[in-house]
């Protein structure tokens, strides 16, 4: 909690949290309260804020969402349509979150830093995860077999909107564009007409989609496997329901990939369910379920997992599964149940392990060490994000450490950006010689953050170890490319970095160990040139800005973060994006690490906090009268 925050807050007049630690508590009404935060965007005027929306969600679902609505639409965060849609959405889960939550608590602290911007983050509740045996003394990485390399192509984020028309306006007011929202939106009318193979204001076209499938198969004839992490759905999230995502996602992976591809490994996307980022633990109590969305993927991914990993699938969204073709496990496990984004984490008390996904990997991969398998982990949101929790990620990297022999990578989409992540046995210590995992993060097929691309590792065939990747993009700003794309090859890491390194690493049978990436990352630092090139290909080479002083420093650092807690991303109130011209600006911002992926519209509406405090006071008045301003509440519900 921020001191000034503290201190501020306890000036204020009838409200008073600070007090609370001797047992007072201080009555006012919600209307004393919101007019003394309003000037006050710190951490103890959320927490305020908060008794302000419980006593709110106490009133009920419908009351809430109506008012929240209302907020959201004078604070003019988005189109009323996009608002109300949103809100209609993530508003119940949100109440039901409030209702339970207890103001103040290490909770309430958290949602304030997570999704307001406005505490600082609270410090990781320390846990030892159980494993049922210790690492072994001699636990080792395998050096390389030497054998010929298999290719195994990487694909993520593809967003396909199958409600993109070509033709429709792409210079539109909403998160994404390309559909005929009004009339003035359709082909023939607008000024701003979309071509046959996307936009860079849109989610995917199939025709995107197909064309990408078929370069792979073109390109990579020879592909053992495909791995995808993640996010079918398109973003258009003030829509979606049920019915759209079981649509979107059988279409892509039983009638897409499955032409396509003989055998691919799905991972739970945040966007794979409706509502966007909504995976209750098991252990919640609620009606509102993503069983089907579970149900769906289990399903689609049967033809490939069998049906013993489907059932898992079918529990959280996560499987474990033999390779066939070799000495591999594959592990793909459900990071929604750590992302800040679902609203269903922040529990009266927060659970160690929801769902006992962690206890279930720490299990599969002793397995797979007592078997002498390798093993890829793959999951969608990178673990060392500023999306993840940092609790949670301090527990994974726990079991990462201990089974840095047996996983060969860990593999991860979302950011829709180019990147990696490192981890390291001490992170107080970062060096080659304490780097001991290695994340890849693969940029997105969808063209919202960059040219689409997709990703072809070359990979020993006895260890599994990834020896080097080439990357395939195609490039939306050629003057061919609405009529007929072309995928080319945009670069391959061990040819970009390895000449540069001292010692060179340039054998194609050397492995790119976590090592080599942490070299990498000290070049970064050394050769300016090779970093602004590097922050170049994170979008693939469109919208491309320089990075420098601060912007460099927290990029690394990010880079050598595969526990969030050690990532430099700062907490503060977001930049109030809203609508289109908002969004493409914060694409080119100065924040790297800035996701673009999965934000709700309540923590877009607080970014300006005087604003949406404002807002509520008058979107209170007009929906529910002055009684529910004049209610007396204790500063602090128990
Ligand atoms: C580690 O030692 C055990 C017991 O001596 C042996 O079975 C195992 O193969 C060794 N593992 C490695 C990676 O050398
Ligand atoms: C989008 O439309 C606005 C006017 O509505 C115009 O000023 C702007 O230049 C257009 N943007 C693009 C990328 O065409
Ligand atoms: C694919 O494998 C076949 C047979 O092993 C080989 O002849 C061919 O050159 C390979 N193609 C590519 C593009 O690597
Ligand atoms: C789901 O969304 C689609 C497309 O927006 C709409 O046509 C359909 O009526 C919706 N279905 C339900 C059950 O709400
Ligand atoms: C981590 O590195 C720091 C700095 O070198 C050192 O002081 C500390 O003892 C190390 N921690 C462990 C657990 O080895
Ligand atoms: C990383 O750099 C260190 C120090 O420069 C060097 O000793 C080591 O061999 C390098 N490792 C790799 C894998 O490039
Ligand atoms: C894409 O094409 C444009 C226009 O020809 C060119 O300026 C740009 O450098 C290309 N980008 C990449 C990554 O090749
Ligand atoms: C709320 O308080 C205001 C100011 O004290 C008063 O004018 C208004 O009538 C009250 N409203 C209700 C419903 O009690
Ligand atoms: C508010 O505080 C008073 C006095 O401490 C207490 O009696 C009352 O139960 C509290 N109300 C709520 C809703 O917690």
């Amino acid at each position: 909690m921020r001191i000034s925050g503290l201190l501020c807050f306890g000036a204020l007049a009838g409200v008073a949290l600070a007090s609370t630690e001797t047992g007072i508590a201080k009555r006012s009404t919600i209307s004393e309260i919101l007019t003394d935060i309003e000037d006050d965007a710190t951490c103890a005027a959320c927490e305020a804020l908060l008794v302000v929306l419980q006593a709110l969600a106490h009133l009920g679902n419908d009351d809430f969402v109506d008012v929240i609505t209302e907020v959201c639409i004078l604070a003019g965060v988005d189109d009323d349509d996009v608002c109300e849609g949103a809100i209609a959405r993530e508003g119940p889960i949100l109440a039901h979150d409030l209702r339970n939550m207890d103001v103040p608590s290490k909770t309430a602290v958290l949602f304030c830093t997570t999704i307001f911007g406005l505490c600082d983050y609270p410090a990781v509740a320390e846990y030892t995860v159980d494993f049922p045996s210790a690492k072994p003394a001699n636990a080792s990485r395998p050096t390389s077999s030497g054998e010929t390399p298999l290719q195994i192509v990487h694909i993520s984020d593809i967003h396909v909107d199958l409600s993109y028309e070509t033709g429709a306006n792409y210079n539109c007011t909403k998160p994404i564009c390309c559909r005929p929202y009004t009339s003035s939106d359709d082909p023939g009318v607008t000024d701003y007409p979309a071509g046959e193979y996307g936009n860079h204001n849109c989610d995917a076209p199939l025709t995107l989609e197909e064309s990408m499938y078929s370069a792979i198969n073109d390109l990579v004839p020879n592909a053992s496997f495909v791995i995808f992490t993640g996010d079918v759905v398109e973003g258009a999230v003030w829509l979606v329901n049920e019915t759209e995502v079981t649509n979107d996602l059988n279409d892509a992976y039983n009638s897409r990939m499955a032409d396509y591809f003989d055998l691919v490994y799905g991972v739970t996307g945040n966007h794979d369910c409706a509502p966007v980022n909504s995976f209750p633990p098991a252990d919640i109590d609620t009606t509102i379920s993503s069983q089907w969305a579970y149900d769906t993927l289990s399903s689609d991914w049967s033809q490939w997992i069998g049906s013993t990993a489907a059932s898992t699938a079918d529990d959280y969204g996560a499987y474990s599964v033999k390779y066939s073709g070799g000495n591999l496990r594959i592990i793909s496990f459900n990071t929604n149940l750590y992302y800040k984004e679902n609203f269903w984490l922040y529990e009266k008390t927060m659970e160690k392990d929801p769902s006992g996904q962690l206890a279930w990997l720490v299990d599969e991969l002793s397995a797979a060490e007592t078997a002498g398998e390798r093993v890829w982990l793959m999951g969608h949101m990178p673990m060392g994000s500023g999306d993840t929790f940092h609790d949670a990620s301090n527990y994974f990297n726990q079991i990462i450490q201990r089974y840095d022999a047996t996983i060969a990578a860990v593999f991860y989409g979302h950011t829709h950006k180019d990147e990696f992540e490192l981890a390291y046995s001490n992170y107080t210590d970062q060096s080659a010689d304490t780097a001991s995992m290695m994340s890849y993060i693969m940029p997105a097929m969808t063209p919202t953050s960059g040219n689409p691309a997709f990703r072809v590792y070359s990979v020993d065939p006895v260890t599994f170890g990834v020896l080097d990747f080439t990357e395939y993009i195609t490039n939306m700003s050629s003057s061919t490319y609405q009529t007929n794309p072309t995928w080319e090859k945009y670069y391959s890491a061990k040819e970009t970095y390895g000449s540069l390194l001292d010692p060179p690493v340039t054998d194609s049978a050397a492995e790119l160990t976590p090592a080599f990436w942490h070299n990498v990352t000290v070049l970064f630092e050394n050769d300016d040139s090779v970093f602004q090139d590097y922050y170049a290909r994170k979008s693939r080479g469109w919208d491309v800005s320089e990075c420098t002083g601060d912007c460099k420093t927290d990029e690394i650092c990010q880079l050598r973060a595969a526990e969030s807690q050690y990532n430099c991303v700062e907490i503060t109130p977001g930049i109030s994006f809203k609508k289109r011209d908002a969004i493409t600006t914060r694409d080119t911002s100065t924040n790297p690490r800035e996701s673009t992926c999965g934000e709700s519209v309540v923590g877009q509406m607080f970014s300006s906090f005087d604003n949406a405090v404002e807002a509520l006071i008058k979107a209170t008045e007009t929906k529910l009268g002055s009684g529910f301003l004049n209610t007396t509440v204790n500063a602090t519900i128990s």
